[in-house]
């Protein structure tokens, strides 16, 4: 697990750009996989300022969403299909961009169609990551056990509770989601997590304690060959300058 500190949100948002524009460099046809929540903001305006000013191109690319909240209309301001769609989408050529369908009928089959999807499509080629105070990846909460398949899954009081911040008071916050499981994100070919904030540090801490520690979703992508961890030195706990060091 390769890890780089940077002493910023911005320069972490530029250096999280500067690794999806390369994927898209080697490969125009890749297929990523995109993460929700603030972290990911910066990487995405970083994004479409390249598309318009450099003209990024991603005219070839596939997305899969990890994660949508289960039911949750399309047009919801919350929804992550709205997140999507105006922070990135709607501002960019990408070519197609799927999410789990929050609105899904039968929320089983949605799930099988949303893994065959990714499967057809090759699989992932660059995963982006954020991570939950508790360590969640996707919606993929804490557990003694964890989903290879995309699932329907019950949202943890951690999670509610960090989350509801995006929700305005009397607004019905959706206590469960459709989310990828740990199949689709392992089976990417590369990951990126970003970790970002002084609320994440306790967590960001254990992740590179030199245990797996297995209540943490994320610390299982130690076991994956190809993960690059970037922090700001919020999340790092205070260490300022850039540095780029194998954790392992
Ligand atoms: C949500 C998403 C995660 C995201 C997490 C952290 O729960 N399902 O994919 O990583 O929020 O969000 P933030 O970056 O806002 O802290």
């Amino acid at each position: 697990m390769k890890r780089i500190i940077c002493d910023s949100y911005e320069d972490m948002s530029r250096v999280a750009a500067d690794i999806v524009e390369a994927q898209i460099a080697c490969k125009p046809d890749s297929v990523l996989g995109l993460a929700t929540g603030s972290t990911p903001l910066g990487l995405y305006e970083e994004l479409v300022r390249r598309h318009r000013e450099s003209g990024l191109n991603f005219s070839k690319v596939r997305s899969f969403n990890l994660d949508e909240y289960y039911p949750i209309g399309k047009d919801h301001p919350q929804s992550y299909n709205y997140y999507m769609n105006s922070n990135l989408f709607s501002k960019i050529n990408i070519a197609a961009a799927y999410l789990p369908d929050g609105e899904a009928d039968d929320p089983m089959s949605e799930c099988k169609n949303y893994d065959a999807k990714i499967e057809e499509a090759g699989g992932i080629d660059l995963q982006v990551l954020g991570i939950g105070v508790n360590g969640h990846i996707g919606f993929n909460e804490p557990s003694v056990s964890y989903t290879i398949t995309t699932h329907l899954t019950q949202l943890t009081e951690s999670t509610l509770t960090a989350n509801s911040r995006n929700f305005t008071d009397g607004e019905a916050q959706p206590e469960t989601a459709l989310t990828m499981g740990f199949g689709a994100i392992f089976g990417a070919k590369s990951i990126l997590l970003l970790i970002s904030g002084g609320n994440k540090a306790e967590v960001a801490k254990k992740l590179f304690d030199g245990k797996i520690h297995t209540d943490i979703p994320a610390a299982l992508l130690h076991l994956h060959p190809d993960v690059t961890v970037i922090l700001d030195k919020e999340a790092a706990g205070g260490i300022s300058n850039l540095m780029i060091e194998n954790a392992n």
